[in-house]
């Protein structure tokens, strides 16, 4: 039996591939690379050794996405395919309900028809939109701020109705906090088009030089620095909450709802410090404007995940600026050819690729 990923090309999807390939899955992974590329697959057949099946597809296509369930056995979904830029999202929200929703209507609708009703769903600690208290736990009050949060709000709300409609489908719905770090090897990383949005791609393009300064948004928030708080979360740890959730939809049915962190935060001025120890270079910056939108400080309760997935972050903040500056230092134009690795492909060793 086969786990379709979808947008497994992707930062947090590729990391899970890894996972999901070491512990013995057969994978199949439905990516259209508008956010990513081929090239982090090519890595994770290097990384693994195993073979896995990609189709380059738009989720929409919903003609080729029943071609892919008619073809394998899949037994269940893992869908991260999305947009998911915040600021973006403001400016186009037409595209962010389109492809969000629309992508994951058409999902649910053939995996329905296909009789696969097993779904670990990406959502966002976003939902938590100005959260009354922390840590948050998973029944806080609910609100996004934006078009991008709002999106996965409803498609919780969707997959909640979908799941009362038949008790043959398990969902989780897991609330990730901040993902950042990189595999260990330094192969697949976050790999961001243009100038990142988030604190910890933009604070090593800095110490790599891409970038002068880091810019502080806010040093007046009621935190000890003043500086907004977060709960970061090694991308390897996340992903290997992936397979617990999978492990536990296997077995029952419903809806559960966890939220992936570490349950620790850190202000922006900590996180500067941190990279400035791990990567040895110093990490100049300035503190400018709040951002709009932000909030002062966001950090996960983790004790249901703890409790019912087995599951608990492992990797602290050392281990992940570390892993991000080797992936950095390593690629520092994000993901390049690799000559190595197409000479495999061509020998058809990793994995097929089919349009
Ligand atoms: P990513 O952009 O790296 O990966 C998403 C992948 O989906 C990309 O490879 C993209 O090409 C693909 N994709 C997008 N639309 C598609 C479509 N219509 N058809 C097929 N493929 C499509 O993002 P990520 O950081 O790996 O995030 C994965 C999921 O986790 C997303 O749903 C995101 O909203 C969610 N999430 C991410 C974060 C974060 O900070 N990275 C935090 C919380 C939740
Ligand atoms: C972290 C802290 C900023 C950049 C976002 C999305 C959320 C989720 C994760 C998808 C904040 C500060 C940032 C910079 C800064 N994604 N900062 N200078 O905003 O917590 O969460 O990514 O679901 O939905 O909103 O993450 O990394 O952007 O910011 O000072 O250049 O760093 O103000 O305090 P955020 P972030």
């Amino acid at each position: 039996m086969a786990i379709l990923i979808t947008g497994g090309a992707g930062y947090i999807g590729s990391h899970t591939c890894i996972e999901l390939l070491e512990a013995g899955y057969e994978v199949v992974i439905v990516d259209n690379l508008c956010n990513s590329s081929h090239i982090s697959l090519n890595r994770v057949a290097e990384i693994t050794n195993k073979t896995f099946t990609f189709y380059k597809m738009d989720l929409m296509d919903r003609a080729g996405l029943e071609s892919i369930f008619a073809r394998h056995p899949i037994e269940a979904v893992i869908h991260f395919a999305g947009l998911k830029a915040v600021g973006e999202s403001v400016q186009l929200p037409l595209s962010y309900y389109h492809t969000n929703m629309t992508s994951t209507l058409i999902l649910c609708e053939v995996m329905k028809k296909f009789e696969v009703h097993k779904l670990v769903f990406s959502s966002s600690a976003t939902v938590y939109g100005l959260p009354e208290a922390v840590p948050i736990a998973e029944n806080a009050a609910l609100g996004a701020t934006n078009p991008y949060g709002r999106t996965k709000l409803m498609l919780e709300q969707i997959l909640q109705d979908l799941a009362a409609s038949d008790e043959r489908w398990g969902v989780s719905i897991l609330r990730y906090f901040n993902p950042i770090g990189a595999h260990k090897s330094g192969r697949i990383g976050e790999n961001p088009n243009g100038i990142p949005n988030n604190l910890l791609p933009y604070i090593s393009q800095v110490a790599v030089g891409k970038l002068t300064q880091v810019n502080v948004f806010g040093d007046d928030y009621p935190t000890p620095d003043g500086t907004g708080i977060r709960d970061y979360i090694h991308v390897v740890d996340l992903a290997k909450g992936h397979l617990k959730a999978l492990e536990k939809i296997k077995a029952g049915s419903g809806v559960d709802i966890y939220n992936l962190g570490t349950g620790r935060g850190y202000s922006v001025l900590e996180m500067i410090a941190a990279f400035e120890i791990a990567s040895g270079q110093s990490i100049p910056y300035a503190v400018a404007e709040r951002r709009p939108g932000d909030i002062a400080v966001c950090f996960a309760d983790t004790e249901k995940a703890n409790r019912e997935l087995n599951w608990s972050a492992t990797r602290g903040i050392e281990e992940m600026c570390r892993d991000s500056w080797r992936w950095q230092c390593s690629n520092p134009s994000g993901y390049e050819e690799d000559s190595f690795v197409l000479h495999e492909l061509a020998a058809g060793n990793y994995h097929k690729t089919a349009q």
